[in-house]
């Protein structure tokens, strides 16, 4: 049986939103208490068994090279000065048995023409993509990658995170219908991407992971542009799923929208105070915040 061993990350995006942090770094980049957003996503899937991670990259976006990269110099100088915890740090960005590739996307014309750049390095397997963006806390031992992995190596079709949010939300993502409201797999019946809340086919929406069979390239090949005037991998799916099934997966665990600014705090903060150097003085100083300025 064919596992997934494949992760492709979209990160070519300007990240707009974020300027002027994002002007000269890309967004993907930005830390969460002390990693980067992309380095989540990573590990992520990392926990879910993925050993060839694929990024589809633009320009700007050399720090993530880098960043999954050796480090010599910093490397030896922390070996120099004895900190050990350090080096351990830095040398596990990335685990020794897992292959970072990368390829540029030479335009933005969307996220489901960065997917279809990986089809080279794909071939004809599934394969999972993460959107860095989406910072998902799996809930107890299991990530959320790791979650829907499990969904896919029993049902043997593609599979798309899915999430309640509110009505007047809808215009920010896929959202789905399916054949039933209750449990956590259903059978999608249809995929539109960004509808207006009064033509929303439900208030289930897509997040940033998704794990896709090999034919999914086969209709992004074929798409012309749709939201936004991009090519969406939305489009994609609701071609795709007249020809095979395709599952929604509500995941366990919490997910911050890190492509907006109030989520990437909300993120900040939830992860600060879970984080086992600062967690427990964070939290002091919150509550002796309690009150302050409305607070
Ligand atoms: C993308 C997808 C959308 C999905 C969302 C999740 O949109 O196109 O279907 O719901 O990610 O974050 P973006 O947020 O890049 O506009």
């Amino acid at each position: 049986m064919k596992k997934v061993t494949k992760a492709v990350f979209p990160v070519a995006g300007m990240g707009s939103r974020f300027l002027p942090a994002t002007k000269a770094s890309p967004k993907e980049m930005m830390p969460v208490v002390d990693k980067p957003l992309i380095q989540y996503a990573v590990e992520e899937a990392v926990a879910a068994g993925m050993t060839d991670l694929v990024f589809i990259t633009g320009r700007s976006k050399r720090a993530i090279e880098d960043h999954f990269d050796k480090a010599y110099e910093l490397e030896t100088e922390l070996e120099a000065r004895g900190k050990t915890e350090l080096l351990k740090i830095v040398r596990e960005t990335v685990p020794a048995n897992v292959n970072c590739i990368y390829i540029r996307q030479p335009e933005a014309l969307g996220l489901g023409h960065a997917v279809l750049c990986a089809a080279p390095v794909v071939g004809d397997e599934p394969f999972a993509v993460l959107l860095a963006d989406d910072l998902l806390d799996g809930q107890g031992a299991s990530s959320v990658m790791r979650q829907m992995a499990d969904v896919y190596h029993y049902h043997r079709c593609s599979v798309l995170g899915v999430m309640n949010v509110p009505r007047e939300h809808t215009r920010q993502y896929g959202i789905v219908s399916t054949e039933r409201q209750d449990g956590d797999v259903q059978r999608v019946t249809g995929i539109v991407e960004k509808p207006k809340p009064e033509e929303a086919p439900s208030t289930q929406a897509v997040v940033g992971r998704y794990v896709l069979t090999g034919r999914i390239f086969e209709h992004l090949r074929k798409l012309t542009p749709g939201a936004g005037g991009e090519l969406q991998l939305t489009d994609a799916i609701a071609s795709l799923l007249r020809e095979e099934a395709v599952l929604s997966y509500q995941f366990k665990g919490v997910r911050y929208d890190c492509g907006s600014k109030l989520g990437y705090l909300q993120a900040t903060v939830e992860l600060g105070l879970k984080h086992p150097e600062v967690g427990a003085e964070f939290a002091a100083y919150l509550a002796s915040r309690a009150g302050v300025d409305g607070a």
